[in-house]
This record gives structure tokens, sequence and C-alpha cells, in this order.
């Protein structure tokens, strides 16, 4: 597992910072003068801050972006960042900071003058966060990201700040880590050991395997999985921080291993990124470990359908009927449809064993919601319109983009089945409500919904501001606020 960097907390110290080899990078704010330790830094490095900040590169930058002094005269560091950020910097501007220092973090490590700096643990999230790596098969790798030390006006107050923010920056980088696998590693069993591992941080974790899906007769799940060598396994994972006999809030996440889409064959062209079709598995599991390692007072339970869909003598046809757990049977029109089948029985499952007071599922469901919403906005799918605001605006204030998308039941004309209740698929028009529509089917009216379709926002095709080129792990702190904001306010 590729931890995130591990951030020390100091108080802002002259002679640490002049003989601190490595990076340094300073938090100045474009109002007012530097601080007294920024300043004597400056007096030592003959003045390059001061001319620095009254060049024309400094005057354009934004709050959070950065210039860099390279091999600057009177300290041992060999190079200084300038980073531009407010003392009233937003939320996502010091994340955007911290990012800038993050990205730049190499072997030497960085030593952060932040003193002046209010939100300084968010400085320290986006460091944390842009700094990950996923390097692990690299035989060119470095040794690793340095030490990360920050200076901070109350050292004590900023570590406990930071803290639960830890906790969430590691469950970001759990679901970019289980994202990045490829399917020869991350096998369903391989995915389900790693989960099972989560009970050593106070997970309650349970792993179903085919036989007891069978009992449970779980046809659309296992349907998806019976052409694969690997098992089909669907994982329960509970944190009962909570009080006690409250009914907890279920998260459920599609966990396709590897998509070939089946007998319905995807083309060759990309299909290699299809290794990430489990990220709904994989943020759901990045909520469940950052909740465990903060201790939040909430009952969460976390379900993940693990299949692999594969073209195979065994694999399942076109044209097949299968029965769901709920009842309702299904014609595979499209084997490449297969999240849907998947997610059916799993959250039929959730709501008849939890009794959940609200639910929220994620898959990287459909093309077609990359076509609607690019790689910027996630779909947001809802029959409820209270739960659909606060999880919008836990998404808004962690600067994950998410845009709610139409539901109702003239979609369903296209999801009608000549031979049994339904079909898996709803052709071209409307390809993302069609499935949302077809979800639906298996959430009980009563219980407050959501289905997120984060194909687009998974694995985008260039960095974003808190995350190299590759997985994102979108929705993890976006679901973390959500159940701080709900249950633990
Ligand atoms: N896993 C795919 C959706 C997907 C596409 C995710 C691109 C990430 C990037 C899903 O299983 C799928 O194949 N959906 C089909 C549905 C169609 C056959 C109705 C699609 O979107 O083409
Ligand atoms: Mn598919
Ligand atoms: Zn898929």
């Amino acid at each position: 597992m590729s931890a995130p960097v591990a951030v020390q907390f100091h108080e802002a110290d002259f002679d640490a910072l002049s003989k601190a080899e490595g990076r340094l990078a300073l938090l100045l704010a474009p109002e007012g003068r530097p601080g007294a330790v920024a300043r004597r830094l400056d007096r030592q490095m003959r003045g390059a801050v001061t001319r620095a900040m009254e060049g024309k590169a400094w005057d354009k930058l934004k709050p959070g972006q950065s210039l860099d002094l390279a091999y600057p005269a009177g300290i041992a560091a060999e190079a200084v960042q300038l980073v531009k950020l407010p003392k009233k910097a937003s939320v996502q501007e010091a994340r955007k900071a911290g990012a800038a220092i993050g990205k730049a973090l190499g072997e030497s490590g960085v030593t952060v003058l932040a003193a002046g700096q209010p939100k300084v643990a968010d400085v320290a999230l986006g460091l944390a966060l842009r700094a990950y790596a996923f390097d692990r098969y690299r035989s060119d790798r470095d040794g690793g990201k340095g030490a990360v030390t920050v200076m901070a006006d109350k050292p004590d107050a900023a570590r406990e700040a930071f803290a639960p923010m830890a906790a969430m920056a590691e469950g970001v980088c759990f679901t970019r880590d289980l994202v990045s696998e490829p399917a020869n590693v991350l096998t369903t069993t391989d995915f389900a050991n790693r989960l099972s591992d989560m009970k050593k941080i106070g997970l309650q974790v349970e792993v179903l395997e085919e036989k007891d899906l069978e009992k449970l007769g779980m046809g659309a799940l296992l349907g998806v999985g019976q052409g694969s060598e690997s098992p089909s396994k669907v994982v329960v994972m509970q944190w009962s921080g909570g009080k006690k006999g409250e009914a907890p809030f279920a998260l459920v996440g599609k966990g396709v291993v590897f998509d070939t889409g089946g007998i319905s064959i995807k083309p060759a062209a990309g299909m290699e990124e299809m290794t990430m079709d489990m990220g709904g598995a994989g943020v759901v599991s990045g909520v469940m470990r950052a909740l465990a390692l903060r201790k939040a007072k909430a009952n969460v339970v976390g379900l993940v359908g693990l299949v692999e869909n594969m073209p195979d003598g065994k694999a399942q046809r076109p044209g097949d009927i299968v029965k769901s757990m709920k009842g309702d049977t299904i014609e595979v029109i499209n084997t490449d449809a297969e999240g849907r089948l998947v997610l059916a029985d799993v959250l039929w499952y959730a709501q008849e064993r939890f009794k959940p007071s609200g639910m929220i599922n994620l898959a990287t469901l459909t093309g077609a919601i990359i076509i609607g919403l690019g790689h910027e906005n996630a779909g947001v799918f809802s029959n409820d319109d209270k739960l659909c605001a606060a999880f919008l605006k836990a998404a808004e204030a962690e600067g994950e983009g998410a845009w709610r998308m139409p539901m109702g039941p003239a979609y369903d004309e296209q999801i009608k089945s000549r031979l049994a209740d339904m079909k898996n698929t709803g052709g071209r028009p409307a390809g993302s409500i069609t499935a949302a529509q077809f979800l639906k089917r298996f959430v009980k009216d009563e219980v407050p919904w959501i289905h997120l379709d984060i194909a687009g926002v998974a694995l985008p095709p260039k960095e974003t501001t808190l995350a190299p080129k590759g997985a994102t792990g979108w929705g993890v702190m976006a679901l973390d606020r959500l159940v701080r904001d709900m249950f633990e306010g």
C-alpha cells in the first residue's frame, strides 16, 4: 500500500529552516509583508525572496500557485518554492497551495514555512494528496518521498486539525491504489483480502463466497462472474461508531475487477482501462477506511460486489434471462451492461439485511456519463431531494464535481423486455439515465438513495489539482464529509 506522506508539525524556526536540506516552501500572502521568520530567511538569502516578490512572475500568480528559486545562496536548501496564499484563503486555495508543494516533492523532502496561515491543515492535506504516486511496478522508482515538515504558528492545533484529514487522505490513497492495480494482481480474491486486512483498524469485515451468494439467490450478480476463473464475492464492511441500535447508512460499490464486456466484448483499443471498473467498490472501501481511522461517530456499512466480466465457455450469453435476489427477472441484452446486474443484487441485499436509513451506490457504470458530463462531474441520480442536496453540498465543499441528472418513469419504457421483467440495456438515448432507472427498481421507495455514476471522474485522462494523472479517489472526501454532516453534527 502506498500510504500518503506523513506530515510533521513544528514551530517556525529560522535555524532549522536555513539548515534544512531538500526543498523549502514559503507560504506568502500577497497582502502585507512576510512574517518575521520569512524576512530573516530573505536576508540570509541576500534578498532573493523580496526580489522575486517584486517581479512580474509573482504578480501573475493566482492563490495557490508558486514559483521556484533554485540553489539559493546563503541557505542549505536546494530550492525555495514561493507559494502565493492569502491569509484569508479558501479551503480549495489552501489545498491547491499544498498540492503545488506536493507535486514538487521528491526524495529529499520539504520544509514548509506556513507561519501566519490559518488553513495550514488544508495545506498539508493538499500536499499529501498531490504527493501520491503509484509507482510500485517501476524498477526505476526513486527511494520514495522525503520527509515533510510544516512550520505553523500553533503546531499542536494544526496537528489536531490535520488528524481527521490524514485519515481521509489515507482513505483516498487506498482507493487510488485499488483503482490503479492491474487485474492480474487485484483479483476478486486479492481485493477481498485487502478489505479483510482492515479488521486490523477496527472494521468488521465479512466475505460472502459464491455458495453464500447462490443461497441468497443473487442470480444477477453471479451471472456476470460465471465466465471468470476468479470467484465472485460480496464483501461487507461495518463501522459501528454511532449510537447502538441505530440503523446504518449504506454505501454500495460496483467492483468489476476487469470488464472485457463479456461475450458482448469491448473493442481492443482502450480496454486496458477497464482495470478501473471496480472504482465504485474502491471508493466505498476508501471511505470505510477513513471512517475507521478517524473513529467516526456514525454507523456505516459498506458493501461491494466483486466480479470479473470475462468471455468464456461458461460465460453469460446475450439473451440469457437471470433472476435477481429481489425476484425480478432480467433479460441480458448486452453482457457489457454488467455493472447494473451486480448492483441490483448488492443493493437489494443491503436493504434486506441492514434496513439502512439511506443508501448511496457508486459505479463506473456508463460510458454515456462521460459523453454527458466529461471528466469534471460525476452523475448524481436520486429519489430524495433532501439527501441529494446534502450530498451535493458536501461534494462542493470538498471540491469534487457532481451534477444532478434527471430520472423519471418515462425512461422505463426503454428497459421493458419482451420476455422478462426488464432488460439490462435501454439503447443509446439517455444511456446513463436508463441505467439509473434500472437500479431504482432494486431500491425500496422508502429508502433515500443516490446513484453516483463515476465513470468519468475515477480515472480522468489528465492530472487534477489534487491528484497526479491516474486514479483520483473521487468521492471519498465528499462521502466522508457527508457522514460527518449527517451523523456527527
Ligand atoms: N464499465 C463500463 C462503463 C465505462 C465506460 C466505465 C468507460 C468507464 C469508462 C460499463 O460496464 C459498460 O460497459 N457500459 C456500457 C453499457 C451499454 C452496453 C448499455 C457502455 O457504457 O457502453
Ligand atoms: Mn461493461
Ligand atoms: Zn463495467
